[in-house]
């Protein structure tokens, strides 16, 4: 597959319908994804980010049919990820004195995954390569999400080629934003944000600012993964400064694990008190061992309370929940409320030890954990329910 986007850019990437697990199984891809490459043809020509590794062959073969590779001059590589830059070495096998545009973090990066001395030219921010009509503009990206990230903006077109920032794991052979299923789109990317985007916040925020300071008309926002989005392109734009500052929505979200379900009556109770204070809530629960980890971690993300829940095991918390929490210290969701809960049958570390978890992931703990022994009773179930008014009442 391949389509013009305009007289001269052209997509040359592959769409990874098979995708699932991603950085490892790090990261769920229940729509798979694409590795977006970028074929520009002006005087010179330029050809921005490559794909995966296991697609190299099929990207190379394909890419013979789209141009005479010895006709490329010169190669942009955004990100030095491998799924961006896992067919360079097929390659640059073929061209092996391309030059290859890219910060100085990426070439040290690519040096280290690939071994091989290309033909580098460092760029930074501000630095521009003229290719005929028009010409590319360098933004460096440092930490969106890696320290070598870049942008590269082409003048006369007006196309933001972003990586992986404003991206989806989403595959779609329709490839813009007008075209999809609204909802797909929008989940895929609050959920890549969540998950990827949220430690590096306050870098996007001012990164967005930056860019909008240099008053370059944007007509697509050209990203690595997902779909382009050509209708409004400022709309992603406006989403990803929004969920850059501590975004909430009205809701909050239970998680939870349970040997014998003492745990699971406790959340259900407190969820029903939640929503006895304000019916307008939205009020999720997920059991972390049945939930998937990055969906769960989107709905986190979007939550203005989370309360978190355990059995006691081994004088510990089960480890569903210990992974939840161990990713929400790593990730650092702001602005958010919190609370402990689960239920016990001797010693009940439990609730203390999610607790201390909470704060360790910089969430605000608003009311002392609640813990019920054994399976809890018609008045332990209240006192779950007097728990989540109160929360509802202190958010
Ligand atoms: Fe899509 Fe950071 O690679």
């Amino acid at each position: 597959m391949k389509f013009k986007m305009t007289d001269k850019v052209t997509w040359v990437g592959k769409i990874d319908w098979e995708l699932r697990r991603f950085h490892g199984d790090e990261y769920s891809t229940h729509r798979g994804s694409s590795y977006n490459s970028y074929l520009i043809r002006d005087k010179k020509n330029v050809l921005i980010d490559t794909v995966w590794e296991p697609f190299a062959k099929e990207y190379i073969e394909n890419l013979k049919k789209e141009i005479n590779l010895n006709e490329i001059d010169y190669i942009v590589a955004n990100h030095a990820e491998i799924d961006h830059s896992g067919a360079l070495p097929l390659l640059m096998k073929e061209i092996p004195n391309t030059p290859i545009y890219c910060t100085a973090n990426g070439a040290k990066i690519l040096k280290a995954h690939y071994h091989e001395d290309w033909n580098f030219v460092e760029v930074k921010t501000g630095d521009t390569l003229d290719i005929g009509e028009n010409k590319l503009i360098f933004v460096e990206a440092r930490m969106l999400h890696w320290p070598d990230s870049m942008f590269t903006y082409m003048t006369g077109e007006n196309i933001l080629f972003s990586n992986d920032a404003f991206g989806q794991h989403y595959a779609s052979d329709l490839m813009y934003n007008d075209l999809v299923d609204q909802a797909e789109l929008y989940q895929e990317a609050i959920k890549y944000y969540a998950n990827i985007l949220t430690p590096f916040s306050a870098l996007v925020t001012k990164k967005i600012e930056e860019v909008l300071g240099f008053n370059l008309p944007v007509n697509m926002i050209a990203t690595s993964h997902g779909i382009i989005w050509r209708d409004n392109p400022a709309q992603i734009i406006e989403k990803y400064l929004e969920w850059a500052k501590g975004y909430q929505e009205h809701q909050v979200t239970l998680v939870y694990d349970t040997m014998w379900n003492g745990t699971r009556r406790m959340a259900e109770a407190i969820a029903e008190g939640i929503k006895e204070v304000d019916g307008t809530l939205t009020v999720k629960l997920f059991n972390a061992a049945h939930s998937d980890k990055n969906d769960v971690i989107a709905e986190l993300f979007k939550s203005k309370g989370i309360l978190a829940g355990s059995s006691t095991v081994n004088k510990g918390i089960m480890s569903a929940v210990g992974g939840l929490l161990e990713m929400m210290r790593g990730l650092g969701l702001k602005n958010k409320k919190a609370a402990a809960f689960g239920s016990y049958g001797w010693s009940g570390e439990s609730v203390g030890i999610i607790e201390e978890k909470l704060k360790d992931a910089k969430l605000d703990v608003i009311e002392t954990g609640i813990k019920e022994l054994w399976n809890p009773d018609t008045e332990a179930l209240e006192r779950c329910r007097a728990f989540g008014r109160t929360f509802a009442e202190k958010l």
